[in-house]
């Protein structure tokens, strides 16, 4: 018996994410949560915002901030976003938690004494005006390949070269804009990545399992050959470097971020407590209970961990950091510590055939998202364009078009038809006084004949292709599988129809209702992991408690468990559909400031 470790790229803690950052992890890695917790298998969903760098330092300077409190704010103001999203994260961590800074210094201390840390001394740019280095895309300039006058001291966004800040004419801070600027020596710490190459090698081949498009980053990365790698930073904002002659220098945030997979979960268990540095095992020691807290065992979870197995999400870009340089971390500690078991990387979401841009607010964030749509549109409609094997692209008319035939017609037609008219010939009173909901009794009668026997075995089949493709963590072939179970529903209802036969067999027609409200526990329960809130909203009209007979597809799929006189209500109308004229509207509100 494996237990599940999950977790989702943490996300940058500047600014809000759009919808393309939230379907290349944190929303496929919930899907996957919820369907491993409704198959009964014990889960840890962990993701946290990730703090340190450059980036969050002159977010905050821009907003006037204080750099911590502006990540208080900005944490806060993501975690929201995200719950209202149904992300059912067991924790939502900070990278600059105490718990991190602790683990981040244990693994360099490790690293060290194993021999796999160097210093070298290393030039870099210094701004005079603004006091400190400036990390190469702070060097803006004109790039002397095309002329462009913004290329950045990475990379020249109008010929896409790649750059060194010397190539660019004219450098000046893009902090300041000073071009006061200079080059400066200073000592930093390089982990030896050429060391553990072939250790890392191993590693990746013993996965034949993984994705394509993981094994193809991680086999690049290693055939190129791994170079030492600079690990700190002379910053402010950061984690500190434990080391003589390292004062006022902290570790590069890529450093300490994948650690705070680990901070976040000993977060977790701390529930708020201070941690206590005795808490980090040393050798041999595995779950010793100092540090870690009762029933909420972190170090269970990632040291010593024998039975857990480890599933990873991220976009293609955060390929190389897991599948080479955070295994090469953890296995230089020489301690036990849980590595990926699999890791599921996913392509690009375009925006209308262009990039999301955040400074040129073109494309969808995710606080507006929920402004003019539902959470459960936008879960399903992603997953059902998720960027998996390839990239894809998010187009209003695309998002109309789902959203209309999957979610309003397929499932929510078959639910209220089903529903509605039951009510309105068994038991449909009105509700109590003051709640106008239409109610009715599931009704007693007839007999399951041959077509019913079909239909049950062939829910049976569609459920467990279903619960083959999520086991395979394979999202749009979940969907389909999805969508089939639920055509089931429409092609039973439209053959038996029932409209017509209340007026010549009423018991017959009883069974078959009694049937399609079976099937609709059946659908809700199925879909939650991509639809929770409807999920929800369905078990509640139909008074079941989601738990009520599920811990397998197969009572997941069983038609006879809602029997005679139970009570239900038609529950308002569950997805609406999408006029074009609102397409137009929203295809016009997103298009971006160059349009
Ligand atoms: N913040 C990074 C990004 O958004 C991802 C960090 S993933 C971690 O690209 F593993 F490093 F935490
Ligand atoms: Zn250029």
């Amino acid at each position: 018996m494996s237990r599940y470790l999950i977790t989702s790229a943490l996300p940058y803690v500047n600014g809000v994410k759009h919808v393309g950052n939230l379907v290349g992890s944190m929303l496929p890695a919930d899907v996957y949560a919820r369907f491993l917790r409704m198959e009964g298998e014990e889960v840890l969903y962990i993701c946290a915002t990730d703090e340190h760098g450059t980036p969050a330092e002159v977010s905050a300077m821009e907003a006037g901030m204080d750099v911590r409190e502006y990540c208080d704010m900005m944490h806060e103001r993501q975690k929201d976003i995200y719950e209202r999203f149904g992300l059912s994260f067991d924790y939502f961590g900070r990278s600059s938690s105490r718990e991190n800074a602790l683990l981040t210094q244990h693994i360099y201390r490790k690293l060290n004494e194993n021999g796999f840390i160097e210093e070298r001394t290393i030039r870099q740019i210094y701004s005079l005006d603004d006091g400190r280095f400036l990390p190469d895309r702070y060097v803006i300039g004109t790039c002397s390949k095309c002329g462009y006058t913004a290329a950045r001291g990475d990379q020249c966004d109008g010929c896409a070269s790649l750059l060194d800040p010397e190539d660019l004419i004219e450098p000046r801070s893009a902090i300041s804009r000073s071009t006061n600027l200079e080059m400066r020596e200073s000592k930093h710490l390089f982990i030896r990545l050429d060391l553990l190459a072939s250790e890392i090698e191993k590693w990746v081949d013993s996965h034949s399992d993984w994705p394509r498009l993981t094994v193809g980053v991680a086999k690049k990365w290693l055939t190129e050959g791994l170079k030492p790698r600079c690990i700190t930073r002379d910053l402010s904002w950061g984690i500190p470097v434990p080391r003589e002659g390292f004062e006022g220098k902290v570790f590069y945030v890529w450093f300490d971020a994948p650690i705070e997979y680990i901070g976040a979960t000993w977060e977790w268990a701390n529930a708020g407590r201070e941690p206590d540095e005795a808490g980090i095992p040393s050798d041999g020691s595995t779950h010793d209970a100092s540090g870690g807290s009762g029933e909420r065992d972190w170090k269970s979870w990632w040291f010593g961990a024998s039975d857990v197995y480890y599933v990873q999400f991220l976009a293609k870009d955060n390929l190389p950091f897991h599948t080479v340089i955070f295994p090469a971390m953890l296995l230089g500690t020489r301690e036990p510590w849980t590595v990926a078991s699999y890791i599921k990387g996913f392509n690009w979401l375009t925006y209308h055939g262009g990039k999301f841009s955040t400074s040129q607010k073109r494309g969808v964030f995710t606080d507006r998202a929920l402004e003019i749509f539902p959470a459960d549109y936008w879960r399903y409609f992603l997953m059902a364009i998720a960027p998996e094997s390839d990239d894809s692209d998010f187009t209003w008319p695309m998002f109309a078009t789902i959203v209309n035939k999957d979610l309003a017609g397929n499932f929510g037609n078959f639910v209220n038809r089903t529903l509605k008219l039951t009510a309105s010939r068994f038991g449909g009173a009105s509700g109590d006084s003051g709640t106008p909901a239409l109610t009715g009794v599931i009704p007693a009668g007839g007999q399951w004949g041959a077509r019913e026997e079909r239909l049950q075995a062939d829910v049976k089949e569609a459920l467990e292709e279903y619960r083959k493709c999520l086991r395979q963590i394979e999202f749009r072939k979940g969907v389909l599988a999805l969508k089939k179970l639920w055509s089931l529903g429409n092609l039973y209802i439209d053959e038996r129809a029932p409209w017509n036969l209340l007026k010549t067999d009423k018991d017959e027609a009883a069974m078959v209702l009694r049937t399609c409200i079976n099937l609709v526990r059946t659908f809700a329960l199925a879909s939650s992991p991509f639809i929770p809130f409807t999920a929800e909203k369905v078990a509640q009209a139909l008074r079941f408690s989601p738990e009520e007979g599920t811990g397998s597809m197969a009572e997941i799929g069983d038609l006879r468990v809602l029997g005679p006189g139970r009570t239900f209500e038609v529950p308002p109308v569950l997805f609406k559909r999408i006029e074009e004229a609102e397409i137009e509207k929203l295809t016009m509100e997103f298009a971006g400031e160059n349009v």
